[in-house]
């Protein structure tokens, strides 16, 4: 006689099949509302989505003062603009390198509304009155422009009168011939303290505006031509008066490159002296 003990619950094996049924369950479910979820979430072609700031400069110009440069670029397009043409704020002109044609003139000259104004190119006239306010408003210092464009009649009769004042040698290392005069490009100026103390002289380095102009010039697209110690290879003496725009991102390069002259900067040849004959 088999003595069996009355059942009193489900079977082990039937135990572990209803264990294994719910775990799938929960699972079964668990997936369902993660799908919802996700489907929920999902965007849409209608969604709006919030707008990300671009990385990349604006197109349009900007006179802002730009960060420090503390780095040159890691590319910096030197052909990116003509250094021949006469119109472009590159444009490379010395004793070896005559504006072409040599009676040019530019053709957005306008007044720059800044003390002892001279006409300039509209966008070399716009730096120039962001560079003279700043120079107001961060140094409490007053500049003047004490010359701007110069036309090639008017390059003559300066460089005839410095001549008959200084003789030919000196007057050349201080004055370009008619048709070799940035001022003759509209994109110069030559710049004083408003007390005149050390004007259009070596002196002019060492004054309150000298000073704030040789650090700051750059950050409105502004370079300094002719530094100490470059006569060999712009031509010219020292002149810390002497402006000359080239625009934002090249005056920034120069600076971050502690690159001196536009010459050494393009690879051009020294041009201590004009051609013979000129
Ligand atoms: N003083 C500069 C060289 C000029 O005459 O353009
Ligand atoms: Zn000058």
């Amino acid at each position: 006689m088999t003595s069996e003990r009355p059942s009193t619950g489900p079977s082990a094996r039937v135990r572990r099949n209803r264990a294994i049924a719910g775990a799938l369950a929960v699972a079964v479910v668990t997936a369902a509302l993660a799908g919802t979820v996700w489907w929920a979430a999902k965007p849409t072609p209608n969604d709006t989505v919030a707008p990300v700031a671009s990385a990349s400069p604006s197109s349009s110009p900007s006179l802002a003062p730009t960060p420090q440069p503390e780095k040159p670029k890691a590319f910096f397009n030197r052909s990116a603009r003509s250094i021949d043409d006469p119109a472009s704020t590159w444009v490379v002109n010395n004793k070896l390198r005559p504006l072409a044609p040599i009676d040019y003139a530019p053709a957005d000259l306008v007044q720059a509304n800044v003390p002892g104004s001279a006409p300039m190119r509209a966008e070399a006239a716009a730096a120039m009155e962001q560079m003279f306010a700043a120079a107001s408003a961060e140094a409490g210092l007053t500049l003047v422009v004490q010359n701007a464009y110069r036309s090639y009649a008017t390059q003559v009769s300066l460089h005839d009168r410095l001549v008959g004042q200084l003789g030919r040698e000196r007057a050349r290392a201080q004055s370009a011939m008619p048709g070799y005069s940035e001022h003759q490009t509209g994109l110069t100026a030559d710049i004083m303290a408003a007390n005149g103390a050390c004007t259009i002289q070596e002196c002019f380095a060492t004054t309150p505006e000298g000073l704030w102009l040789v650090e700051n010039a750059w950050r409105f697209g502004y370079h300094l031509r002719y530094p100490q110690g470059a006569t060999d290879v712009t031509g010219y003496i020292f002149e810390p008066w002497h402006y000359r725009y080239v625009g934002l991102d090249l005056a920034a390069e120069l600076r971050a490159t502690g690159t001196p002259t536009l010459e050494e900067f393009f690879g051009l040849p020294p041009a201590p002296d004009y051609p013979p004959g000129v």
